[in-house]
């Protein structure tokens, strides 16, 4: 942690760190931006506003896209090809922010000359590629940071705080929630659209290894599960639900956590007071027999911690940015999006047998 804002804490073990291409006098990083649809214009925003950075060029195939670009930022290079970007030798880094499909042959294509990788989640469509990427960033002295955008939300960040300072108590469970009517992907179930957001939390608040996935759902329009229900099994008890689904007549992004000493629900569809912990709890005394157990609940103060209300991109970006000029591995780097790609894997595959647990 650079500044005692930023996530860290991957759970994995971090790459070990190596010397950027960006030479270490250097006080600024060149970006290309790849893919400027929905996403793309709020990476090039935030990575536009701050101070380390430049944004040189944008490629998009789909020219009204570049118009868009043009327009707000005219003194970027548009391009619809990215070998232009991948050729410029005034590009220290590339943002990839296109469809899943497309991430692992652009990541590479990236690492191979040269560029540091800021990449969208989910990382890559498979494990075996994921691992490729991870190597051969390590191989060429290069980042990898994946888009986890929740972990840099003022919420998780303070959720984290609450876990880590013993204040929520051992963790029972963590329960997410995120449906709405649409957006329909045409290239991605509603697992690996909407799920990675969730897993990312998850792993970054749980940090165990999971043992197992068990996964239900359903399609209705075409061969891409439209909702999901993930349980996340992890050792010492602790259990993730996740439902993520683009069926639900509302849009709910609601999460539960459950400690043995405070419980809490974070909203974050509320503007103001997004997480409210509870003083709630259960406790049980042991009689003499195991038929004489004594149950009892806690029933004290709701408590509604500041949540800081920067935006999680612009952290991010700017974290990505330093991990670059000061050679750090981020929190969230390949092997971070490794992890959930694989808990995608897993779930996709417990999908299909219809909730068999799926062992990791
Ligand atoms: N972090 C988040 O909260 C968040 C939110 C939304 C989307 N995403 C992710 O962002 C990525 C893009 O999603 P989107 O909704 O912006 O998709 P989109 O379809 O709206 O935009 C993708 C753009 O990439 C362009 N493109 C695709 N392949 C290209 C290529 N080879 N060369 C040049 N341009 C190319 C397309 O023309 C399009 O304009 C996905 O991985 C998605 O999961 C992340």
């Amino acid at each position: 942690m650079s500044n005692g804002v930023y996530p860290t804490g991957s759970s994995a073990a971090a790459l070990p760190l190596q010397e950027s291409r960006v030479p270490r006098n250097a006080e600024s990083v060149r970006v290309g931006v790849i893919g400027y649809g929905y996403w793309g214009p709020n990476i090039v925003r935030n990575f536009s506003a701050l101070d380390r950075c430049e944004v040189v060029s944008v490629c998009d195939r789909d020219v009204k896209a570049l118009k868009r670009a043009q327009k707000t930022y005219p003194g970027i290079q548009p391009t619809t090809d990215f070998n232009e970007i991948l050729a410029s030798p005034d590009i220290d880094a590339v943002a990839i922010v296109t469809p899943v499909w497309t991430h692992f042959e652009l990541s590479k294509k990236a690492l191979e000359h040269g560029k540091h990788v800021f990449v969208e989640k989910p990382f890559t469509s498979n494990s075996a590629q994921a691992v490729q990427l991870i190597e051969l960033a390590s191989k060429k002295n290069l980042r990898i940071m994946v888009d986890h955008t929740f972990v840099f939300s003022g919420a998780v960040r303070k959720i984290r705080e609450l876990v880590d300072n013993g204040t929520l108590g051992p963790l029972y469970y963590f329960d997410s929630t995120r449906v709405n009517l649409g957006l329909f992907q045409h290239d991605v179930s509603v697992l690996w659209d909407l799920a990675p957001h969730d897993l990312s939390i998850m792993d970054y608040l749980i940090r165990e290894q999971p043992e197992a996935v068990v996964a239900t759902g359903g399609n209705h329009f075409n061969k891409l599960a439209d909702m999901a229900f993930i349980s996340v099994y992890f050792p010492g008890n602790v259990t993730a639900h996740i439902n993520v689904n683009w069926l639900s007549p509302v849009k709910v992004r609601t999460t539960l956590i459950g400690g043995r000493d405070k419980m809490l629900v974070w909203n974050d569809l509320e503007p103001d007071e997004k997480i409210k912990v509870y003083d709630k709890g259960v406790e049980i005394t042991n009689g003499q027999s195991l038929y004489d157990l004594l149950v009892s609940y806690r029933s004290g103060d709701v408590w509604g911690p500041k949540v800081d209300a920067t935006e999680a991109l612009k952290l991010e970006l700017g974290y990505f940015i330093d991990c670059i000029l000061e050679s750090k591995t981020p929190s969230n780097d390949g092997a971070a999006g490794l992890r959930v790609v694989r808990l995608l894997e897993a779930a996709e595959q417990s999908l299909k047998d219809r909730g068999r647990i799926v062992a990791l």
